[in-house]
Parts: structure tokens; sequence; C-alpha cells
């Protein structure tokens, strides 16, 4: 099958009400969530799962309906939708050039990938060639359309304060360097500022949603991004604003963890779900 039959195919699928299968990577926190909600959407028939501990995977199977492991996406990819990366930035890597080449759609929560220049406009580049699409959920963070549409026209500034608690910080070799140890932080501390670029590279599992302004706004040079540590804090708090000839931008998210990784919010897991609940119907409010 051509690419354009595919897509057509695809397309009709959708259309005409015609189950489709998707392929989920990774079934940790945000995996298992999704894994969850799939399984009571009527759209959608089978989700592929794979993950690199086949433990996991397996057991995820074991308690949902539609949940089939496998070891390997290639031999199931040309029967696939969509693939649903949740699993890292590696996986990323190299799950998007298998997946685009072969013409399927991806849709990627390891944003931060995308700080890497080379791999976005390889990337890029081969959706456009192949005519597959790549998704970016908002992820944890509201505000991510308006400020997509505002930067259509100039833009003065856009920053981002993320604040966490320490327990939300994985190990880091930036704050080691600097000889911070986030679990002995009694007080609310700023650790990092600078921009997106360097905020995504220090803190890879952190701050996706950096990635997902800057590639929504106006590109990783030029947000800013601050991360504070907070020891008071429950939630993971995101305070994005945004000014330019629109006007000003100023929405904070505080997010629940999920009780899977208290690295990830809840709500992005259900950002994902959302996004594929939109990729596989017929309305899309918010685009
Ligand atoms: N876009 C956002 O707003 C946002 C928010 C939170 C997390 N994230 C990102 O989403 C991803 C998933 O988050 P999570 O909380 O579910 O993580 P998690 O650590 O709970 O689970 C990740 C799972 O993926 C598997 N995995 C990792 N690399 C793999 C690979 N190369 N091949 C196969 N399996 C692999 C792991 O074994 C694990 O089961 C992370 O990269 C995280 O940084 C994005």
């Amino acid at each position: 099958m051509n690419d354009f039959v595919a897509r057509q195919s695809f397309y009709t699928d959708y259309v005409c009400g015609s189950l489709v299968k998707i392929c989920v990577i990774g079934c940790g926190a945000i995996g298992t969530t999704i894994a969850r909600a799939v399984d009571e959407m009527p759209d959608i028939d089978t989700t592929y799962l794979t993950d690199r501990s086949q433990e996991c995977a397996t057991r995820l199977q074991e308690r949902t309906k539609k949940v089939k492991y496998i070891p390997d996406i290639v031999p199931v990819l040309p029967e696939i939708r969509l693939v649903v990366e949740a699993a890292s930035q590696d996986a990323a890597r190299y799950y998007a050039p298998l997946t685009l080449s072969a013409g399927v759609d991806i849709l990627l929560m390891s944003v931060g990938v995308f700080q890497d220049e080379e791999f976005q406009s390889d990337a890029f580049r081969l959706a456009k060639r192949k005519s597959a699409k790549i998704f970016i959920p908002s992820g944890a963070i509201g505000g991510v359309d308006a400020l997509s549409a505002a930067s259509l026209d100039s833009m003065d500034e856009v920053t981002l304060t993320t604040t966490k608690p320490p327990s939300a910080f994985g190990p880091s070799a930036y704050l080691e360097a600097k000889g911070i140890v986030p679990a002995d932080i009694r007080v609310r501390t700023e650790i990092f500022h600078g921009s997106a670029r360097e905020a995504v590279k220090h803190f890879p599992q952190n701050i996706n949603v950096a990635a997902t302004i800057s590639l929504a706004g106006i590109g990783f040079e030029k947000t800013m991004i601050r991360i504070v540590c907070d020891p008071q804090v429950k939630t993971n708090e995101h305070n994005l604003k945004a000014k330019g000839k629109f006007g000003e931008l100023d929405v904070v998210t505080r997010n629940v963890p999920s009780p899977r990784n208290p690295k990830t919010s809840y709500l992005a897991a259900l950002s994902a779900i959302s996004a594929i609940k939109k990729i596989a119907g017929q309305t899309w409010v918010g685009i």
C-alpha cells in the first residue's frame, strides 16, 4: 500500500467508524492511564503495548481488555493507525523515525527530545515526506492553544516558572555539579534560570512542558524558564506568562502528581487521552 492509499484508508476508517488499532510505548504512569482509558473507547479495538520491561507490560495486559503485549512494534506497524510514545526521550528517538518511516502518525509525550535541533528537523521532514503526522499534546500545562495562536504575530516574551516539591526531582548531573540536593532544601529555592533549551537538557524528565511551549511559541532560545524547588508545595505548578501584540497571557496550572510517578502530573496522562479521543473522533474543540 503506498503512503497516499494508507492515509486515505486511515481517514476512511475513522469517518466510517471502523475500529482502529493503536500502539502504546511505555507502561508507566502515563502509558498505564492511557491503556485503561482506551479500554473504554469504542472506536479503538486493540491497544498493542510494548515496554522494555516485559513484566510490566504483561501485568497491564492481564488487567485490561484490549491490551496485547508485543516485544517489537515492527511486525504490527502496517495495521496500526497511531503510535503513542509514553516512555522516554530514548524511546522517542528510536520509535519516532521507525513509525514515521512507515507512514504512521505518532503522538509524543517525551517532548523534550525536540530540543535536539537535528532530531527535530529530521523528524519534521520525515513526517512531511511520508504524509504522517506528529501530535504533541499540551501535556501538563494549560494555555498552549492560546500561546500557539498568539505567536502568529509578534511576541515580546514567553516565560515559564515551574515549582515542584523535592520528590519531583530525580538524579541530575546539573544539580550535582551545583551542589544542590533537592531532598535537603527546606525553603523555596530557585534551582535553575535560563533558556528552555538548557532547561530541557538539564531536567529531561521534569520539564517537557518547556519544550511544548517552545514549539508552540517562540522557540527554545527565546523562551525563558525558572525552576523552583519548594518543600511546602504538594502540586507541580506551572506559571506560563506571555506578552505580545495579542495582549497578555498569565496561566497557572497546579497539577496533582501521578500516584505512580511523582515526576509526572496526572494532567499529562489526561491530555494524551484527550488527544487520542480527538484524533479518533470527529470533533476537535480547542484546536
Ligand atoms: N508532555 C508532558 O507534559 C509530559 C508530562 C509528564 C511526563 N512526560 C514524559 O512522558 C514520558 C512517560 O512518563 P511516565 O511518567 O509515564 O514515565 P514512567 O517512568 O512512569 O514510565 C515509563 C515507562 O516507559 C518504559 N520505557 C522507557 N524507555 C523505554 C524504551 N526505550 N523502550 C521501551 N520502553 C521504555 C519504562 O520501562 C517505563 O515502564 C517521560 O518521558 C516523561 O518525561 C511528559
